[in-house]
């Protein structure tokens, strides 16, 4: 199943698709803010963001797939801090409060991971 959601622009901000464990892949356009943010704007199943995205809960583990690692990039210490008590971690594996959506993100693919 494929959803495509366009937001309100600002202007060349990056489009990003999330695909949760089920299969189903979402396409928000014109993005701004943290992946957390719109994934709970647009009702991203798995993503919940109970710390308001100050790097506390891990309600909002995602795994970016391996050819954005490197754009993404890595975790800070208290985010790797945090992910070693995840599961389902994934060398992709960052919590989506952290992710910055910029430009130079655009097409920006990640998945939610699994509930643990
Ligand atoms: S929203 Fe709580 S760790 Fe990301």
């Amino acid at each position: 199943m494929l959803a495509v959601i366009e937001t309100t622009p600002p202007i060349n901000m990056p489009t990003v698709t999330f695909i949760t464990p089920d299969g189903k892949q979402t396409v928000i356009k014109n993005t701004d803010g943290t992946l957390m943010d719109i994934a709970t704007e647009n009702s991203i199943e798995g993503i919940e963001g109970a710390c308001g995205g100050v790097c506390s809960c891990a309600t909002c583990h995602i795994h970016v797939t391996p050819e954005w690692i490197e754009r993404v990039g890595p975790a800070d210490e208290t985010e790797q801090d945090m992910l070693e008590f995840e599961e389902a971690t994934h060398p992709g594996s960052r919590f989506s409060c952290q992710v910055e959506l910029t430009p130079d993100l655009d097409g920006l693919i990640v998945e939610v991971a699994p509930l643990s």
